[in-house]
């Protein structure tokens, strides 16, 4: 292969900019583990435990049954689900989840990202906005919606009164995919454990989420976000006391595509302030 050939790879494959000043040998680093270990994480805790069922998720009704778990085509390898959802569920605290994430090596994302990129906002908030994935500056600042998106997400907010002291905003993945392209199904099931487990530490009254993505993986919806918007689905997993309001939303670099989308996403909004009120 030229070396041009392999650039216009690279291209194909999404990879939009170089991380570091110098090339990374993760094959040769893979190849010098310990036998028998894929990642930090697993050497540190104690084995893994039986995975607990799926959460279970209704449309403004008590759950019913669980959702179907992934194809085996589409999931992760067992083991590594087993360990995040091991890991994720030994987290007593939204900082040890992400000091577990920190040590979580199983997400191909991790490899091609700069920085994990977490929460940001009040994890003591009464609602949470689950949105894709990090984009390139949420990469460079290992901080969730500082990009252009942000910047309307915040202005969002701010029509019904919140700031990011008033809410806690995460995604679905918590590394960028590479030229900023939609998270895989591996890659959004090996996230999951995590996802799940912050919303049963914060337990929000109100769980948001932003665009198809986070709408599929959270409210277990294949339909899409047009006709899952201003509608109220009931969140649940076997860790929470008590089902919690979640609805879905357009994503905001949608709208920022889709302006027209506004004056729709105006109305889910106020739905919002109003379910917040009461
Ligand atoms: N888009 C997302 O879905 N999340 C971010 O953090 C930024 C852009």
């Amino acid at each position: 292969m030229t070396s041009q050939e392999l650039l216009q790879w690279y291209i194909d494959a999404g990879v939009d900019e170089t991380i570091s000043d110098h090339p990374v040998n993760r094959f040769r680093q893979e190849a010098e583990r310990p036998e028998g270990s894929t990642g930090k994480q697993q050497t540190s805790e104690p084995s893994p435990q039986k995975e607990q069922p799926r959460p279970g998720f209704s449309d403004a009704a008590p759950a019913s049954s669980p959702s179907p778990p992934p194809t085996a085509k589409l999931s992760p390898a067992n083991g590594d689900l087993t360990a995040a959802v091991h890991l994720a569920k030994a987290a007593k605290t939204v900082e040890e989840l992400q000091r577990a994430l920190e040590s979580f090596d199983a997400c191909g994302l991790k490899k091609t990202a700069t920085n994990l990129v977490f929460t940001d906002g009040n994890p003591k908030a009464p609602i949470l906005f689950v949105g894709e994935g990090p984009g390139e500056e949420e990469d460079r600042q290992g901080l969730p919606f500082v990009g252009p998106s942000g910047k309307l997400l915040d202005k969002m907010l701010a029509s019904i009164g919140l700031d990011r002291t008033g809410a806690l905003i995460t995604n679905v993945v918590f590394w960028r995919p590479p030229g900023n392209r939609t998270p895989t199904p591996q890659e959004t099931a090996i996230c999951l454990p995590f996802v799940e487990r912050l919303i049963e530490l914060v337990d929000p009254k109100i769980l948001v989420t932003l665009g198809g993505p986070a709408a599929k993986s959270l409210l277990a919806q294949t339909t899409g976000v047009g006709r899952l918007r201003g509608r109220w689905f009931q969140y649940e997993t076997p860790g929470m006391a008590r089902p919690i309001d979640a609805t879905a939303m357009y994503h905001p670099a949608y709208l920022l595509r889709s302006p027209g989308q506004k004056r729709d996403t105006w109305r889910d909004l106020l739905a919002i302030k109003h379910k917040l009120a009461t």
